[in-house]
C-alpha cells in the first residue's frame, strides 16, 4: 500500500493503494467517476480509456504508479457542458445502441482530434479500429468521427 493522489479532471484524490492497482478502479472505486467502464480488463476492447497528459490509454492495464503527477481525463472532465466537438458530432448521429462502449469510443476519438485536427481514414482508422462495440455501431461511429472533424475546424 502507498498514499498517492491522483489528479482526474482537474481535482486531485488522494488515496491508500497498491501502486500496481490498474487506474480504472482508482477512477470506478476511489473517485466514483462511473463513467469509465470495465470491459475486458485486458487491453482488448478499448472500454476504459482515458486520457493521461492527452493520452489515450487503456486504464485496465495502467497502473496507478504510472498515472500520478500526470493528468487524468476521464469522460466526464472531457468538456464542461458535452460540448466537445466529438460529443456534439455524437449526439447529432445519436451514435450509441447500449452505451457500454461509448465513453471509450468518444474518449479516443477526442484524442484522435486533439492529436490530428485533420485525419486521414488510415488515421482515423488506426484510432477507432480496436475500439470493439459489440451492438455493431460502426457506421453510425464513421459518421460521427467526420462530423467531429467538421466541427473541430469550424471551432
Ligand atoms: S477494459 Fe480495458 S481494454 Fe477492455
Ligand atoms: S453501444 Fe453497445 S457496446 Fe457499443
Amino acid at each position: 500500500m502507498a498514499s498517492l493522489t491522483l489528479r482526474i479532471n482537474n481535482k486531485d484524490y488522494p488515496m491508500e493503494v497498491d501502486p500496481q492497482m490498474p487506474l480504472l478502479w482508482a477512477i470506478r472505486d476511489f473517485a466514483q467517476l462511473t463513467g469509465t467502464k470495465f470491459g475486458c480488463g485486458i487491453s482488448q476492447c478499448g472500454a476504459c480509456t482515458v486520457h493521461i497528459d492527452g493520452e489515450p490509454v487503456r486504464s485496465c492495464v495502467t497502473p496507478v504508479s504510472g498515472a500520478t503527477g500526470k493528468s487524468i481525463t476521464t469522460i466526464e472532465g472531457l468538456s464542461a457542458d458535452n460540448d466537445h466537438p466529438v460529443q456534439q458530432a455524437w449526439q447529432e448521429e445519436q451514435v450509441p445502441q447500449c452505451g457500454y462502449c461509448q465513453s471509450g469510443q468518444i474518449m479516443t476519438a477526442a484524442a484522435l482530434l486533439r492529436k490530428h485536427p485533420q485525419p486521414s481514414e488510415e488515421q482515423v482508422s488506426a484510432y477507432m479500429s480496436p475500439i470493439i462495440c459489440r451492438c455493431g455501431t460502426y457506421v453510425r461511429i464513421k459518421k460521427a468521427v467526420s462530423k467531429a472533424i467538421e466541427i473541430n475546424q469550424k471551432a
